[in-house]
Order: structure tokens, then sequence, then C-alpha cells
């Protein structure tokens, strides 16, 4: 995608009460390009080339929070769950075999596609607005299904956005190509053990006997991807992206997304988890510092031997995170021809002091989620 490499084109941006300098290019529609500042409305993220503009749509616009589900609150922050499948039309009757749990999984998600052509709106905006302080690939913009959870700090004029992390990938529309579809098509029947996908009226043969290749879009695609995304969160990726935007920076606010998103929902939903990979720099400050807290707080307590195996049974960080954690802070050691965790209370205290600070703590009482079983 050569839109990633292309130099910054928005400079500033104005949203609710901040002016905030932008950091990386973002793929604005082409009537945009001409203009170096853009206002977004701070609730529904439309966005306009002129302040009057911005203040004309202030006084219609009856959002006052992001739209979604509040899935958490706790003081003044809440946290907002968007999961919505914006592809349209239902065209197709779709009749799906699969295992119980993933069924289950996506009936739940199916049911939630309420008002689909607004949301997909938001979706779009959001991820403008995001990409222009991302700059690597795993966000696309183009939306057709998306699952947000947005911070939000809520006073009496609203619940103003403070950060985002996203839990699954988004897709761009016509990112898969037929040829994909149809590879990705193969990949649902074996890849996941015992799935059959079949969609009423639609599923042809090529002559040759191959399954004839669908449109690329609509709910085929959808169903494809969350599957495929089923497949991804075997391989207990909790997090796809995370951003605190400019103003809120170095608040705590990063290490709340990262302990809410990897592992209060991980926990819940009794997995182990991992960000997807590459991170950026700050991300991996950001998730370091959360790993050595999280584990040196554990060993600090813990007075008799415990195995990564136990650790990661306990936070629900992935045992690989664990380890390179323990071995970037020199924890790890061998001793008498087996490996061992350092466990002394001053070397633990001076990395823990090193680690920064603690950031805000998520209040697993106020989270009112559960998982999608
Ligand atoms: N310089 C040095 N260290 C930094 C830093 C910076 N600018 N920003 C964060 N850190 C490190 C610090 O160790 C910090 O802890 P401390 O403040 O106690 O020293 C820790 O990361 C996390 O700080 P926190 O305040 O909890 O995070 P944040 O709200 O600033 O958010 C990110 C962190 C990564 C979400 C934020 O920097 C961001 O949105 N970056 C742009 C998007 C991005 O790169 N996302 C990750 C993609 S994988
Ligand atoms: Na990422």
């Amino acid at each position: 995608h050569e839109e990633f490499t292309k130099v910054k084109n928005i400079a500033t941006i104005e949203l609710g009460r901040y002016e905030i300098e932008t950091w990386y290019f973002s793929p604005f529609p082409p009537e945009y390009n001409d203009s170096l500042k853009l206002y977004f409305c701070e609730f529904c993220l439309n966005f306009m080339k002129r302040k009057e503009q911005l203040q004309r749509h202030m006084r219609k616009c009856d959002l006052k929070h992001p739209p979604g589900d509040e899935i958490y609150r706790s003081g003044t922050l809440s946290m907002f769950e968007h999961f919505y499948i914006t592809c349209g039309h239902l065209t197709v009757i779709l009749r799906i075999w699969i295992r119980a749990a993933a069924l289950a999984f996506l009936r739940r998600v199916v049911l939630k596609q309420v008002d689909g052509k607004k949301n997909k709106v938001y979706g779009q905006n959001f991820c403008y607005l995001a990409k222009l302080f991302l700059d690597h690939k795993t966000l696309y913009y183009d939306v057709d299904l998306f699952l947000f959870y947005v911070l939000c700090e809520c006073d009496d004029r609203g619940c103003h956005m403070v950060g985002y992390f996203s839990k699954v990938r988004v897709y761009v529309s016509g990112y898969v190509a037929f040829r994909t579809i149809h590879a990705a098509y193969a990949e649902v029947e074996c890849g996941l053990h015992g799935v059959m996908i079949s969609i009423a009226g639609h599923r042809k043969r090529e002559s040759d006997g191959r399954p004839k290749v669908f449109e690329a879009g609509g709910k085929w695609k959808c169903i494809l991807h969350l599957m495929m995304q089923e497949k991804h969160s075997e391989e207990s990726y909790n997090l796809a992206c995370i951003l605190t935007l400019p103003p809120y920076q170095r608040k705590g606010y990063g290490k709340f997304l990262i302990a809410f998103s990897a592992y209060e929902l991980s926990k819940k939903e009794g997995k182990v988890g991992t960000p997807e990979r590459p991170l950026s720099d700050l991300g991996l400050l950001s998730y370091r510092g959360y790993w050595t807290r999280v584990l040196l707080d554990i060993l600090k307590k813990h007075k008799s031997n415990i195995s990564i195996k136990e650790l990661s049974d306990m936070t629900a960080i992935k045992a690989e995170d664990i380890l390179t954690t323990l071995q970037s802070l020199d924890l790890i050691q061998y001793r008498k021809g087996q490996h061992a965790i350092c466990a002394d209370p001053k070397v633990l205290d001076r990395h823990l002091k090193a680690a920064g600070r603690g950031g805000l703590e998520v209040d697993v009482s106020k989270l009112i989620w559960t998982p999608y079983k």
C-alpha cells in the first residue's frame, strides 16, 4: 500500500477542546487534501474543513459519547465497546455449521448488526483519525468490520475520547481480492476443524469442481473475516492496535488500556494473550513497562518457587512475553544445571523503580462485560 509511505497531509486537528498536531499521513478523501487543519466533532467524529461548519454541526449532533455499549465505568472513566459488522444488505442467507462456541460467537456478532450505515461512517471516521497517530500497517481505514474499545473521560458536557484499543484486525473493503477469497475459503474449510460453510443458492462450483469465488464484499466476506479472527484469537492475540491521543499521553492511560485489553478481557475469557506484532517503539516501551510491573509484583510477594507457566496462568501474559521480559532484566539465571528466576527483593525493587509509574488501575469490579460465548 503506497498510501502508508506518503507524507503527512493534515498538520493539525481540532477535537473537543484540544488542538492537536498530527504525526503521520492519513488517507482522507481527496476533497480534504487542500486543508492543513480539520475540525472533528468529538462525539460522532465527522470532520469538516471550517470551524463554522463544525459549530453548525455541534448544534445538531445529538451524540454525547461514542456509539456502542458502555462496558466499564469507574469514576470519570468509561469504556465503550463497538462490535459492528457493516456489510450492508443481507442478500444471502448463511447457514453455518461450526463448533458450538464459534457459532454462538458469530450469532452474537450478527445480532449486533444494527444501524450498519451510521456505524460504518463512525468506524471510517475513527480510522482516519487514528491513522494520524499510527505509523504501522495494522490499521485499515475502510472498515467493514470492527471491534473497538474507546476510553473516555466523562464530564457534564459528555464523554471525551482519550484513546482506544482494537481487539481484532479491521479490514479494508476490497482488500480481499477474488483470488484471496478463494484461498480463504479453502483455509476456512480445512483450517478450522470440521467447519462447513454453505451459502444458500450461492454455493456454486466452477466447471473444474472448485468452489466458485464469491464477490469480494457483503456478508460472506464478513463471516470469512470473523472465522479468520476466531483463528487469530486462537493464536491468542488480544490486541491489534492501541492509541492514546497526544493531549492525554504520559498520564497512565496507555497502561490502563493495556491492562484492560490484554489482561482483564483475556482473564475473563480464561486465555493468555499477546499484542499483535510489530509493536511501535512507544508500544513496546509501554508493554515492557506493564509486563515488568505485573510480573515483578508477583515475584516479590511469592515466597516459594514459581514457574513461567504459573506466572502465565496468573497474569494471562503469554509465556514468551514473560521470558523475554525477565531475560531483558537479566532475571533468568542458570544455576545448578537449572534455569531459575532471580527473586532477590533488592534487585526486583530496583527494576520496579525503573519501570515507571503503575498507570491508572483497572477496577475489575466495574467491568460490565461478558465474553463472546
Ligand atoms: N517517551 C519515553 N517513554 C514513553 C513515552 C515517550 N514519549 N511515552 C510512553 N513512554 C513509556 C514510559 O515508560 C511510560 O511510563 P511512565 O510514564 O510511567 O514512564 C509508558 O511508556 C506508558 O505510559 P502511559 O502514560 O501509560 O502510556 P500513554 O498513555 O502515553 O500511551 C501509547 C502509550 C503507546 C499508547 C502512546 O504512546 C501512543 O498512542 N502512541 C502512538 C500510537 C502507537 O504507537 N501505538 C502502539 C502501536 S503498537
Ligand atoms: Na500494533
